[in-house]
Protein backbone atom coordinates (compact mmCIF):
# COMPACT_ATOMS: atom_id res chain seq x y z
CA UNK A 1 0.00 0.00 0.00
CA UNK A 2 2.73 2.58 0.80
CA UNK A 3 4.56 1.73 -1.97
CA UNK A 4 1.82 2.82 -4.05
CA UNK A 5 1.78 6.33 -2.44
CA UNK A 6 5.82 6.43 -2.62
CA UNK A 7 5.86 5.40 -6.25
CA UNK A 8 3.61 8.06 -6.63
CA UNK A 9 4.56 10.59 -4.63
CA UNK A 10 8.43 10.15 -5.71
CA UNK A 11 7.09 11.16 -9.60
CA UNK A 12 8.77 14.21 -10.78
CA UNK A 13 8.88 15.55 -14.29
CA UNK A 14 11.98 15.74 -16.62
CA UNK A 15 11.66 18.22 -19.17
CA UNK A 16 12.62 17.52 -23.15
CA UNK A 17 16.44 18.47 -22.78
CA UNK A 18 16.86 16.29 -19.29
CA UNK A 19 15.58 12.81 -21.39
CA UNK A 20 17.72 10.95 -23.81
CA UNK A 21 17.68 7.71 -25.57
CA UNK A 22 16.64 5.43 -25.12
CA UNK A 23 12.81 5.85 -25.56
CA UNK A 24 10.44 3.33 -23.94
CA UNK A 25 10.60 -0.18 -25.52
CA UNK A 26 7.68 -1.10 -27.80
CA UNK A 27 6.65 -3.39 -24.79
CA UNK A 28 7.23 -1.36 -22.35
CA UNK A 29 5.11 1.52 -24.38
CA UNK A 30 2.39 -0.70 -24.72
CA UNK A 31 2.43 -1.69 -20.72
CA UNK A 32 3.02 2.46 -20.13
CA UNK A 33 0.24 2.93 -22.57
CA UNK A 34 -2.13 -0.04 -20.81
CA UNK A 35 -2.91 2.53 -17.87
CA UNK A 36 -4.67 4.80 -20.11
CA UNK A 37 -8.41 2.40 -20.15
CA UNK A 38 -7.98 2.63 -16.56
CA UNK A 39 -7.93 6.51 -16.01
CA UNK A 40 -11.85 7.51 -14.45
CA UNK A 41 -14.29 7.87 -17.35
CA UNK A 42 -17.60 9.41 -17.22
CA UNK A 43 -20.32 7.82 -19.23
CA UNK A 44 -17.47 4.60 -20.32
CA UNK A 45 -17.02 6.89 -23.93
CA UNK A 46 -13.44 6.07 -24.04
CA UNK A 47 -12.52 8.92 -25.25
CA UNK A 48 -8.97 8.97 -25.77
CA UNK A 49 -6.96 9.49 -28.82
CA UNK A 50 -3.53 8.26 -27.79
CA UNK A 51 -0.69 9.65 -30.72
CA UNK A 52 2.40 8.10 -30.70
CA UNK A 53 5.36 9.58 -32.17
CA UNK A 54 8.22 7.32 -32.50
CA UNK A 55 11.84 8.49 -32.62
CA UNK A 56 12.38 8.04 -36.26
CA UNK A 57 9.66 9.86 -36.63
CA UNK A 58 9.89 13.12 -34.09
CA UNK A 59 11.70 14.78 -36.54
CA UNK A 60 9.12 14.43 -39.42
CA UNK A 61 6.51 15.09 -37.11
CA UNK A 62 8.14 18.69 -35.78
CA UNK A 63 9.12 19.38 -39.27
CA UNK A 64 5.43 19.04 -40.42
CA UNK A 65 4.05 21.18 -37.46
CA UNK A 66 6.87 24.65 -37.70
CA UNK A 67 5.90 23.89 -41.38
CA UNK A 68 1.92 24.55 -40.81
CA UNK A 69 3.12 27.15 -37.86
CA UNK A 70 4.95 29.32 -40.31
CA UNK A 71 2.21 29.28 -43.07
CA UNK A 72 -0.06 30.24 -40.52
CA UNK A 73 2.05 32.74 -38.49
CA UNK A 74 3.61 34.99 -40.70
CA UNK A 75 5.52 36.74 -37.67
CA UNK A 76 7.34 32.97 -37.31
CA UNK A 77 9.54 34.90 -39.74
CA UNK A 78 10.93 37.24 -37.01
CA UNK A 79 10.58 35.81 -33.86
CA UNK A 80 11.49 32.03 -34.47
CA UNK A 81 9.32 31.41 -31.68
CA UNK A 82 7.82 28.30 -33.01
CA UNK A 83 11.23 26.98 -34.72
CA UNK A 84 12.98 27.65 -30.89
CA UNK A 85 10.27 25.73 -29.09
CA UNK A 86 10.24 22.45 -31.46
CA UNK A 87 14.02 22.38 -31.86
CA UNK A 88 13.86 21.79 -27.68
CA UNK A 89 11.36 19.53 -27.81
CA UNK A 90 12.77 17.57 -30.45
CA UNK A 91 15.28 16.60 -28.01
CA UNK A 92 13.17 14.02 -26.51
CA UNK A 93 13.71 10.42 -27.72
CA UNK A 94 9.64 10.13 -27.75
CA UNK A 95 6.31 12.09 -27.65
CA UNK A 96 2.85 10.94 -27.52
CA UNK A 97 -0.31 13.29 -27.92
CA UNK A 98 -3.16 12.86 -26.24
CA UNK A 99 -6.22 13.90 -27.10
CA UNK A 100 -10.07 13.70 -25.41
CA UNK A 101 -12.45 12.46 -29.06
CA UNK A 102 -15.22 14.31 -27.94
CA UNK A 103 -18.58 13.37 -28.26
CA UNK A 104 -20.70 16.26 -28.77
CA UNK A 105 -24.37 17.27 -27.43
CA UNK A 106 -24.38 14.03 -25.25
CA UNK A 107 -25.14 13.93 -21.75
CA UNK A 108 -22.18 13.76 -20.37
CA UNK A 109 -20.27 17.24 -20.81
CA UNK A 110 -17.61 17.77 -22.65
CA UNK A 111 -15.10 19.03 -20.38
CA UNK A 112 -15.71 15.60 -18.32
CA UNK A 113 -14.68 13.70 -21.88
CA UNK A 114 -11.26 16.02 -21.32
CA UNK A 115 -11.08 15.33 -18.19
CA UNK A 116 -10.97 11.33 -18.78
CA UNK A 117 -8.34 12.01 -21.14
CA UNK A 118 -6.22 14.29 -18.77
CA UNK A 119 -6.55 11.20 -16.33
CA UNK A 120 -4.93 9.23 -18.38
CA UNK A 121 -2.03 11.38 -19.15
CA UNK A 122 -1.72 11.11 -15.38
CA UNK A 123 -1.63 7.51 -15.50
CA UNK A 124 0.42 7.51 -18.56
CA UNK A 125 3.46 9.76 -16.22
CA UNK A 126 3.00 7.07 -13.49
CA UNK A 127 3.20 4.18 -15.41
CA UNK A 128 6.35 5.83 -17.05
CA UNK A 129 7.55 6.55 -13.52
CA UNK A 130 7.29 3.44 -12.34
CA UNK A 131 9.17 1.85 -15.31
CA UNK A 132 11.69 3.99 -15.07
CA UNK A 133 11.40 6.47 -17.74
CA UNK A 134 11.09 9.80 -17.65
CA UNK A 135 8.21 11.96 -18.69
CA UNK A 136 6.78 15.29 -18.78
CA UNK A 137 3.24 16.74 -19.83
CA UNK A 138 3.42 19.47 -21.72
CA UNK A 139 0.52 22.17 -23.05
CA UNK A 140 -0.87 21.55 -26.68
CA UNK A 141 -2.24 25.01 -26.21
CA UNK A 142 -0.45 25.70 -29.98
CA UNK A 143 -1.90 22.68 -31.71
CA UNK A 144 -6.06 23.87 -31.42
CA UNK A 145 -6.96 24.97 -34.89
CA UNK A 146 -8.62 22.55 -37.16
CA UNK A 147 -6.23 22.36 -39.37
CA UNK A 148 -3.34 20.84 -37.19
CA UNK A 149 -6.25 18.55 -35.28
CA UNK A 150 -6.55 17.17 -38.67
CA UNK A 151 -2.47 16.25 -39.26
CA UNK A 152 -3.11 14.39 -35.70
CA UNK A 153 -6.41 12.64 -37.34
CA UNK A 154 -8.72 14.85 -34.87
CA UNK A 155 -11.88 16.72 -35.45
CA UNK A 156 -12.75 20.22 -35.10
CA UNK A 157 -14.36 18.99 -31.47
CA UNK A 158 -11.72 16.51 -30.49
CA UNK A 159 -9.23 18.45 -27.93
CA UNK A 160 -5.65 17.64 -27.36
CA UNK A 161 -5.12 17.73 -23.85
CA UNK A 162 -1.01 17.14 -23.35
CA UNK A 163 1.81 15.78 -25.64
CA UNK A 164 4.14 13.51 -22.84
CA UNK A 165 7.66 13.32 -23.22
CA UNK A 166 9.35 10.14 -22.76
CA UNK A 167 12.52 8.75 -22.66
CA UNK A 168 15.65 7.74 -20.49
CA UNK A 169 16.83 10.03 -18.13
CA UNK A 170 19.92 11.88 -18.03
CA UNK A 171 20.05 12.68 -14.15
CA UNK A 172 17.56 11.44 -11.38
CA UNK A 173 16.50 14.41 -9.45
CA UNK A 174 13.70 14.44 -6.49
CA UNK A 175 11.66 17.72 -6.05
CA UNK A 176 10.18 18.79 -2.10
CA UNK A 177 6.95 18.95 -2.35
CA UNK A 178 4.60 21.78 -0.57
CA UNK A 179 2.94 20.65 2.01
CA UNK A 180 -0.77 19.39 1.23
CA UNK A 181 -2.12 20.88 4.55
CA UNK A 182 -1.89 24.19 3.03
CA UNK A 183 -4.32 23.22 -0.22
CA UNK A 184 -7.12 21.25 2.62
CA UNK A 185 -10.42 22.82 4.08
CA UNK A 186 -12.56 21.42 5.78
CA UNK A 187 -16.64 21.85 5.79
C1 LIG B 1 -2.10 20.58 -18.52
C2 LIG B 1 -0.64 20.80 -18.23
C3 LIG B 1 0.12 21.47 -19.15
C4 LIG B 1 1.47 21.72 -18.90
N1 LIG B 1 2.22 22.38 -19.83
C5 LIG B 1 3.51 22.64 -19.59
C6 LIG B 1 4.31 23.30 -20.56
O1 LIG B 1 3.85 23.60 -21.66
N2 LIG B 1 5.59 23.57 -20.26
C7 LIG B 1 6.15 23.23 -19.03
O2 LIG B 1 7.32 23.51 -18.80
N3 LIG B 1 5.40 22.58 -18.10
C8 LIG B 1 4.11 22.27 -18.35
N4 LIG B 1 3.36 21.62 -17.42
C9 LIG B 1 3.96 21.32 -16.10
C10 LIG B 1 4.85 20.10 -16.14
O3 LIG B 1 4.17 19.01 -16.77
C11 LIG B 1 5.29 19.69 -14.74
O4 LIG B 1 4.21 19.21 -14.00
C12 LIG B 1 5.96 20.81 -13.99
O5 LIG B 1 7.13 21.15 -14.65
C13 LIG B 1 6.24 20.44 -12.53
O6 LIG B 1 7.04 19.31 -12.46
P1 LIG B 1 6.63 18.07 -11.57
O7 LIG B 1 5.58 17.32 -12.35
O8 LIG B 1 7.89 17.30 -11.36
O9 LIG B 1 6.10 18.62 -10.29
C14 LIG B 1 2.04 21.31 -17.67
C15 LIG B 1 1.26 20.59 -16.75
C16 LIG B 1 -0.05 20.34 -17.03
C17 LIG B 1 -0.88 19.55 -16.04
Amino acid sequence: MLDYINIINQRVSYHAHELTAPAPSPDDLMTILSTVTSAPDHGHLCPWHILIITPERMDNFCDQMLQHWQAHHPEEGKTGHAKRLLNYIRQAPMMILVSAKVTPNHPVCESDQVFAAAAACQNILLASHQLGYGAIWYSTDVVQDAKLKSLFGLTAADQPVGFIMLGSIVKTKQIKRPEVASFCHYW
